[in-house]
């Protein structure tokens, strides 16, 4: 871990007074840890964006697996996407539903593209990409 050093920030006491119902609702001990957790989500945001990024997220895909082969055709996404698949987690949800989590590692971009055709296939009834962190950012 790197050296730690103190910062003053100057806000307005009602944006304060905001912030500190939001740690609050939220379950943080202290502002410095929310203040922590908010610069590494805009780091994290913008390294999604960045060209040669190098991202790991989450897809989370529901489905009706006894409709339009669904299920198959996301195996078939995952073979073609080896270099950027690292792998799956299938639950059956019900009787029907399936959840599968897919977890994958690369550029920003080309996740969140891949994310939307899985998203987007016919019979996937919610999807959600949640972008995850870079490998840089272990601190
Ligand atoms: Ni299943």
């Amino acid at each position: 871990m790197s050296e730690t050093v103190r910062i003053g920030v100057s806000l307005g006491m009602g944006l304060l007074d905001d912030f500190d119902r939001l740690l609050k609702k939220l379950g943080y001990a202290n502002r410095s840890e929310a203040l922590r957790d908010l610069i590494r989500r805009k780091l994290a945001e913008e390294q999604w964006e960045a060209p040669g990024g190098d991202v790991f997220a989450a897809v989370f895909l529901v489905y009706d697996h006894h409709k339009m082969s669904v299920g198959a055709r996301l195996v078939d996404m995952q073979h073609e996407s080896l270099a950027r698949v690292i792998g799956s987690f299938h639950v059956h949800m019900a009787d029907d539903l399936c959840l599968e989590v897919v977890v994958m590692h690369g550029e920003g971009a080309e996740l969140r593209d891949l994310a939307s055709r899985m998203i987007s296939l016919k019979g996937v009834q919610y999807g959600k990409l949640n972008m995850g962190i870079s490998s840089e950012m272990g601190h």
